[in-house]
């Protein structure tokens, strides 16, 4: 739904602006967040480093944190120099915005922000996970019950969702978008932004969504976060901008520019992607916010000779708002003095923000009340219910030899892995109000699914093995479980990793177990495509359960015990080697692909491919696609395939849909998704499934933008995986 405000908040926010002194206007550009002012013995900047060099726990920090004092700048909000706050307490916003509204000359209510990812506090999975679950109606759900929890609390604007392509496993920050392919990211996009905005019923039930990041960041060189950004324009165009298209096109009320540089220009200051292509050709009727202290690096990167030039540079450029610098408020008045921005851009950027506070409800509806504030003081079964559906279809079998799975209820397991007790461990990155007591750890949801089962810690992503209880581990138990994987510091923001095999001593764990001679399941907790060639080779049963949220431990156990069928599929190919990074099933077409043959694009020591494709998954039964038809139409093509149940149990199964164009004026991807259908068959029974596929969909941008339709031969696959091998060829012409 488009950000649409009626005749009459037009003529209220133009009003508004006409009343408004520079400094008033200036201040909507300004985005704070409370200042920790001390409260302990160390400076704020030393405290971080010694969370992260390791001298304190993130535990400590945490609690440290907790006895901060805060400055929440009230004497600015009260002289109108603050538009917006990142503050999450239902008591705290309507006390700060009292201040904004009760106290300010012109009553303006502020906008409060925070990064909700994957739920507020129903934590569901992260987005890496709950894209594989191919569920559009999942996906809007979860956000729309994430937005009526945040604004429970005062949170109006969610930095979410995050829609950064990411071909590098590496990069810490693959956990919070929807991996790497363009198409299933902008159905994410799409699902989400609904899910935020659309439930209009009530200011109690929708939140603005804010885009990010905008853009490329999600293809950092080498996987390093923050790092610089080159890419051909083609690849702009077909792959990093699209899921950022759809959803403006969805209606997205705000974008959040990101750090990287693109091709030279970094976004925060970037005319082209912010102005030329958000702005003026997707016509994006919101505002754009900097991402944190990012005005201010742009002196840092070296494209600003100071910070008023760097606030200069970002205004011009499209930025609407300042996010934690005060850049903006400290120098744009003095900016415009001399000539170097223009009243009609500060105007365009502060009616962009008003527009939004209209559009949000917030000039009627300020404050949470008090019922509304209490609203989730114990979560209602419902959201509990949602984030375990949620949970359990994001669950990818990677691996299942000799249906060693489901296990039966009575068999004797020995459950291993520190992870395996944590509640706070399966929440993720980026979450921040969720609440322990909420949280059912994968050892609590299997002790309610199988009662002969013990637990025995035996070591975890760091820290020792613990012998002895490898020992009684393996004296116990039948089937050996172990959960295993990264915490969820090891992944999110600022946590690249150069090694992705499992951390810490967690394979010598697992061939310990492996020498008892018992059968061992892996289940994998991690925000990221882990490399697990050594994992294949030698276990039996892996089953990729990432960061699944509040419910993980009962999703994990009842798709152990067959009470559900697994049935997510991996969002990102999962490299065999780490060299492998970048991979993704989506690559150009070399002119020597990959083969034995020596003098072709491979490696001489590690597969070139994938160990697990995009689009991989198994359950506990098996389907088979056969008869693919394709028909053209005038505007559209029909393409047909019959998926049959081939195994003894009812099943789910997501049908993928690729492309090939296969003679193109630019060197196209060797397979591209371009649709899903999730059917659900009985044993023995076939389906036949059909896509509709607009002719336009064929096309592709060329390095200048523009939109190619060339007649030709197209291939279509139809089948699991990206490695679907059933495919049909068509002339088509437009
Ligand atoms: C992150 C953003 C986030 C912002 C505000 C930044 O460090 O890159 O994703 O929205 O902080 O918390």
């Amino acid at each position: 739904m488009r950000l649409q405000l009626t005749e009459d908040q037009k003529e209220r926010v133009g009003d508004l602006l006409k009343a408004m002194t520079l400094k008033e206007k200036i201040g909507q550009m300004n985005q704070v967040s409370p200042s920790i002012v001390g409260g302990f013995d160390v400076p704020f900047e030393e405290l971080i480093e010694m969370m992260t060099d390791g001298r304190i726990s993130h535990e400590k920090f945490e609690e440290i944190m907790k006895t901060a004092k805060q400055d929440f700048h009230e004497d600015q909000i009260r002289d109108g120099k603050v538009g917006s706050l990142m503050v999450q307490d239902a008591k705290e916003v309507n006390r700060l915005q009292k201040i904004a509204v009760e106290e300010s000359r012109l009553g303006i209510p502020l906008i409060f922000g925070l990064d909700v990812i994957h739920g507020f506090r129903t934590v569901y999975p992260i987005a890496i996970a709950e894209a594989g679950s191919f569920d559009p109606d999942l996906m809007e759900k979860t956000a729309a019950m994430a937005a009526r929890e945040s604004r429970s609390a005062g949170v109006a604007w969610h930095f979410a969702p995050m829609l950064d392509i990411a071909r590098d496993a590496r990069w810490g920050r693959v956990s919070e978008g929807p991996g790497l392919d363009p198409y299933l990211a902008s159905v994410f996009a799409r699902a989400k932004v609904r899910g935020l905005q659309n439930d209009r019923s009530s200011t109690e039930h929708y939140v603005a969504a804010c885009l990010k990041h905008y853009i490329g960041y999600g293809a950092c060189e080498s996987g390093r976060d923050y790092n610089t950004v080159s890419m051909a324009m083609h690849l702009f165009y077909n792959t990093y901008l699209r899921p950022f298209a759809a959803a403006v096109e969805e209606g997205a009320a705000t974008v959040m520019a990101s750090f990287n540089d693109l091709n030279g220009v970094p976004c925060t200051v970037n005319p082209f992607t912010l102005r030329t292509i958000l702005k003026d050709s997707l016509g994006f009727p919101g505002f754009v916010v900097s991402d944190a202290n990012a005005v201010r690096e742009c002196v840092i990167h070296g494209i600003a000779k100071d910070e008023i030039d760097a606030g200069i540079q970002a205004v011009n450029a499209g930025l609407d708002m300042d996010m934690g610098t005060g850049i903006y408020s400290g120098h744009l008045a003095q900016a415009l003095a001399d000539g170097k921005i223009s009243e009609e851009t500060i105007d365009e950027a502060v009616r962009r923000i008003l527009s939004v506070k209209m559009w949000l409800g917030l000039f009627d509806h300020p404050y949470v009340s008090s019922e509304c504030a209490r609203r989730y003081d114990t979560l209602p079964e419902d959201h509990l219910a949602l984030a375990r559906r949620a949970a359990e279809e994001s669950i990818v079998l990677l691996k299942n030899e000799g249906s060693l799975l489901p296990l039966a209820r009575d068999q004797k397991i020995s459950l291993v892995g520190t992870l395996a007790a944590s509640r706070e461990e399966i929440i993720g990155a980026w979450a921040m109000s969720w609440r322990k007591e909420d949280c059912v750890s994968i050892r609590e949801g299997m002790e309610q699914e199988f009662p002969n089962l013990r637990y025995f810690p035996c070591g975890g992503p760091e820290g020792e093995i613990c012998k002895a209880d490898v020992d009684q581990a393996a004296s116990y138990g039948d089937v050996l479980v172990a959960v295993l994987g990264e915490t969820d510091a090891m992944s999110g923001e600022a946590s690249s990793r150069g090694d992705i095999t499992l951390p810490g001593k967690q394979r010598d764990l697992l061939q310990m177990l492996l020498k008892t001679g018992k059968p061992v399941v892996l289940i994998l907790m991690n925000g990221r495509p882990l490399v697990l060639d050594w994992e294949d080779a030698h276990l039996p049963a892996i089953v990729e359960g990432w960061h699944l949220g509040v419910q993980m431990g009962p999703a994990i156990a009842r798709v152990l015990s067959g009470a559900v069928m697994p049935q997510g599929k991996l969002s990102a190919d999962f490299p065999a080697a780490v060299g492998q990074c970048p991979i993704y099933y989506n690559h150009p077409n070399t002119g020597r692909p990959g083969s034995r043959s020596k003098f072709t694009s491979r490696y001489l020591d590690i597969p070139f491919k994938p160990l697990y494709p995009f689009g991989f998954g198994l359950t506990y039964t098996s389907f088979a696609y056969s008869k693919l038809e394709i028909s053209e139409g005038e505007k559209q093509l029909q393409i047909r395939a019959e998926v049959r149940n081939t195994g003894d149990r009812r099943g789910t199964e997501t049908a993928l849909l690729f492309m090939q164009d296969v003679t193109a004026s630019l060197v196209r991807p060797v397979r591209e998704l371009k649709g899903f259908r999730k059917i659900t068959l009985d044993p023995g029974e076939s389906r036949t499934i059909s896509f509709r596929l607009p002719k336009k969909e064929l096309g592709f941008y060329d390095n200048d933008g523009h939109l190619r339709l060339e007649d030709g031969a197209f291939r279509f696959f139809v089948g699991g995986s990206s490695e679907a091998d059933l495919s049909e060829e068509a002339e088509i012409t437009f």
